[in-house]
């Protein structure tokens, strides 16, 4: 990441001021200093910040002050506390005011870098995000799906291309990836948008109802019909059907499906003539149509009628560098706009594997905002401990050989490969390891490690 960002330091002790001015400047940051919340307040009227660290005490107008008043000029700069030791009350409320995050004194250089270059990765997200939702809105407004991955970048121009055309599309994916949420935007990025879309969950009409459900039937056509009824291929005449959970139905009206696939006709129960439809027809499963039609469930002739295009929603757990957008998304849609998460929480969702993908993860932060402990913060104790727990086993599946092994060995591979991942800083290596820094310089030297 270019370093050619500008932070403006507010401090009232002079030596700490200059001591990190001189590391910030030697990582290639414009440092701008103030000794008090006033004179920074004045330099960031006139420059253009992007992170501000300020201590809490200080003459005049004060940390929390300072962070207020930035917060009222709606800025993006994102706001770093200086505590001191033991005064956690003031940091939850800088956290609640809106601080980015907060370091406790004495910190050392390590630490502050760390925190910036986080709230670094955070402004680089957040403008990314906001660039690729404008560049989406132009091409076809895409607003409300969230994923920056290449995954989603590639579904994404899948579904541009896909809502030009009339073809029928098979979208496939687990619970909760999306599948309902890209058919809409199918639908609605194309010629049909103003005319109807019409779903049928496949799986939830009763088996002897759903041909007439489908299709419609006449006056008379059975006991009870007793007047004529449009289905929902016709309601959809010009638009869209989407036929969600398309894996669970019956064979016989498989072969129906497949008539009006060929024939873009449809039969109504009980009708002597055919009637033509003109429906765009989209279809999801998460199950394995493949699978389903090995055992003899499934037509393979409508499976390749109905797969002109496949789109394959991917998991969640496969997208991970998405979460941060999509919880950012969801704190939005159900929160207020003031509502903080604490970065450690961000941890944790990242470190989970999300069976049931981005449904799941919109249930949680919804819970979270609704039963959260403190105003206005998300925290890991408002996170449901199998989140939690999932952590460090779900990712661990170290294989022990036949013959045994040293577990000192192994703890001091771990160690080596920790520096090497963190780029020697220790701080970071310790962090990976979860052990505090004073503990890896301890086994470093256990194990001559240089
Ligand atoms: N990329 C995304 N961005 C924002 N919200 C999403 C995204 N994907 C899914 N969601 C949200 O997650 C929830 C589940 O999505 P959706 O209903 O489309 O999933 P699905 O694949 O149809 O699941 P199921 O197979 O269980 O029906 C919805 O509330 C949807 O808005
Ligand atoms: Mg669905």
């Amino acid at each position: 990441m270019s370093n050619n960002k500008t932070i403006l330091l507010a401090d009232d002790d002079e030596s700490l001021r200059r001591v990190i001015e001189y590391n910030l400047s030697n990582k290639g940051y414009r440092v701008l200093l103030a000794n008090n919340g006033n004179e920074a307040l004045n330099i960031f009227k006139s420059e253009d910040i992007d992170i501000v660290i300020t201590d809490i005490q200080m003459e005049k107008v004060d940390g929390l002050e300072l962070l207020e008043e930035i917060k009222r000029l709606k800025s993006n700069a994102l706001v770093i506390m200086i505590t001191a030791h033991g005064s956690i009350e003031t940091a939850v409320k800088a956290m609640k005011l809106g601080a980015y995050d907060y370091i406790t004194k004495p910190f050392d250089r390590d630490e502050l870098q760390i925190i910036i270059e986080k709230a670094q990765n955070l402004q680089s997200l957040m403008s990314e995000n906001i660039r690729l939702r404008q560049e989406l809105a132009d091409r076809f407004s895409l607003g409300n799906i969230i994923g920056a991955s290449s995954k989603m970048k590639r579904i994404y121009d899948t579904v541009a291309r896909v809502a030009k055309s009339d073809s029928t599309v098979l979208l496939q994916g687990e619970s909760g990836t999306g599948k309902e949420l890209i058919a809409r935007a199918i639908h609605f990025n194309s010629s049909r948008a103003k005319k109807p879309f019409i779903t049928v969950n496949c799986s939830a009409i009763p088996e002897n109802l759903m041909e007439s459900e489908l299709f419609g039937h006449v006056k008379g056509a059975f006991t009870g019909a007793d007047k004529d009824k449009a289905g929902k291929f016709e309601a959809a005449d010009r638009g869209t059907i989407f036929l969600d959970e398309i894996g669970d139905i019956r064979k016989d009206l498989q072969v129906k499906l497949l008539r009006v696939l060929q024939e873009k006709s449809i039969d109504k129960v009980g009708a002597t003539q055919d009637i033509n439809v003109d429906v765009r027809i989209i279809a999801a499963t998460n199950i394995l149509l493949e699978t389903a039609i090995e055992e003899g469930k499934f037509r393979e002739d409508l499976f390749y009628r109905i797969s002109v295009i496949p789109i394959l929603l991917p998991p969640l757990r496969e997208r991970k560098d998405d979460i941060t957008l999509l919880v950012q998304h969801f704190m939005t849609k159900h929160g207020d706009k003031e509502c903080k998460i604490v970065p450690e929480v961000l941890d944790i969702l990242n470190h989970y594997d999300w069976p049931g993908n981005v449904r799941e993860l919109e249930n949680i932060i919804e819970r979270a905002i609704v039963l959260k402990k403190e105003d206005n913060v998300i925290s890991p104790e408002d996170i449901p401990d199998h989140i939690k727990r999932k952590q460090s086993s779900s990712q661990m599946s170290l294989e022990i050989p036949d013959e045994g092994l040293k577990l000192e060995e192994v703890e001091k591979a771990l160690i080596i490969n920790a520096l090497n991942k963190a780029g020697q800083n220790q701080t970071r290596a310790a962090e990976l390891l979860n052990i505090s820094r004073q503990t890896l310089i301890y086994r470093m030297q256990k194990y001559d490690i240089k």
